[in-house]
């Protein structure tokens, strides 16, 4: 399978090779089908195809007292409510699965077996971004991640190549989607990116850098090289692309106090403040995400939107101004991590009507006692 596939797309990567200054190794072309012995993400055969965002899941709080266990048996109920009802095609973890400040040594990442259990029941694919309660002196992105492959089949979480991503920064990848499953080509990319955040190990002492790595952009620019040279540049062959980070870009604080509540509907009650977007937490460190967010807007074609967690109050989308990019939040799914009075818990469903990128999405906020709100369609004409 790995062989038949190498050699079809070698043979499209001669129509395409006048466009890149050397060729594409042969080890890179294999790294196209990153997932050869997983089942590929398809749209239905309807068109459409349906992701469910659960986000600030924040497991083991507390496992001292009786209100944290209490709060993780909530969040389960709220995901097995939610996937049953919803049945999505595609489901994304995005940030703070755990709180890892109140974890053990010994079985801090045990925790990744109870956030994945209503997954590997309902055997729906997913996959994870990780936030600054995930890197703490007890966990770590990357130990989360390896449980999470081990504990769970249909888990598509995967690792940068070794040098991208920084230290403890290890979650930024892509997956493929596609119209059929026997199709030669993908029609949406789905991007994960890691904006760590939070502590090193072992002392829990040192933070971490709150914002997508440099390296990223490289790696940005040359995984999007690759593709356009085995598949077709993404204009051309109309493939979309939706990106997940836990922390918000930067930019996003600025359009705050731009929001309006008719075109920007939810929840709006997180002022973004200091380590509210990456870069923030010292203010030495502004402007550090802009490597990232450049490359993401500039080689990233179809970009549908750029979704977020970690404000648990906000649940607005908006179009950002300056790169003319969509940025939504998620819906705080977890009864861990902070709240406020009637903010309540759930997810955001997001909806692609047609593998087509020029159609637009539908995304609403889902509550877990169903009700919804905050329904948009993102769109070229979305604001
Ligand atoms: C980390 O785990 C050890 C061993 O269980 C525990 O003694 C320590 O308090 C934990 N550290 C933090 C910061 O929670
Ligand atoms: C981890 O170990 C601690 C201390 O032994 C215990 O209180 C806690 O419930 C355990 N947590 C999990 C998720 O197993
Ligand atoms: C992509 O489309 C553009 C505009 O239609 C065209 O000029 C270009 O040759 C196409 N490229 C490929 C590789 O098909
Ligand atoms: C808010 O958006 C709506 C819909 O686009 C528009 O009609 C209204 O004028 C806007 N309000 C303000 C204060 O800009």
């Amino acid at each position: 399978m790995r062989v038949l596939i190498a050699s079809l797309l070698a043979t499209t990567l001669i129509a395409s090779l006048e466009s890149l200054a050397a060729p594409v190794p042969q080890q890179q072309l294999l790294a196209l089908d990153p997932y050869p012995n997983k089942p590929r993400i398809t749209f239905r055969p309807d068109g459409t195809f349906k992701i469910t965002v659960f986000s600030d899941l924040h497991y083991g709080e507390n496992p001292w007292d009786d209100w944290g266990p209490i709060q993780d048996i909530n969040s389960a109920r709220l995901m097995r409510t939610v996937l049953s009802s919803e049945n999505p095609d595609f489901v994304v973890l995005n940030g703070d699965l755990i709180t890892g400040e109140n974890t053990f040594r010994e079985n801090s990442t045990s925790l990744i077996d109870e956030i994945v259990a209503p997954l590997n029941e309902a055997k729906i694919p997913f996959s994870s971004t990780h936030g600054n309660h995930d890197n703490q002196a007890n966990i770590s992105h990357i130990e989360e991640i390896y449980r999470e492959q081990r504990v769970a089949p249909l888990s598509y979480t995967r690792t940068a190549p070794s040098g991208i991503g920084g230290q403890n920064g290890p979650g930024t990848y892509w997956i493929p989607v596609y119209t059929r499953a026997s199709d030669r080509t993908p029609s949406l990319i789905l991007w994960f990116f890691d904006s760590r955040g939070g502590f090193f190990e072992p002392t829990g002492s040192e933070p971490v850098p709150d914002w997508v790595d440099d390296t990223v952009a490289g790696w940005i620019r040359q995984q999007t090289a690759f593709m356009n040279a085995a598949w077709g540049p993404a204009e051309n062959m109309s493939r979309g692309a939706l990106a997940f980070v836990h922390i918000p870009p930067h930019v996003i604080q600025n359009i705050q106090p731009t929001l309006n509540s008719t075109r920007n509907p939810g929840l709006n009650a997180d002022e973004l403040g200091a380590g509210s977007t990456q870069a923030t937490s010292d203010p030495s460190s502004a402007g550090k995400d802009q490597a990232f967010w450049d490359a993401l807007n500039r080689h990233v074609k179809n970009l549908h939107a750029v979704i977020s967690g970690h404000d648990h109050g906000n649940e607005w989308c908006v179009r950002e101004p300056t790169k003319n990019v969509i940025f939504c939040f998620d819906k705080h799914s977890g009864y861990g991590g902070y709240s406020g009075t009637g903010w309540g818990h759930g997810v955001r469903n997001i909806v692609f009507t047609s593998p087509d990128p020029k159609e637009g999405l539908d995304t609403w906020i889902r509550l877990e006692d169903g009700e919804t709100r905050a329904r948009v369609k993102l769109d070229a004409s979305y604001q």
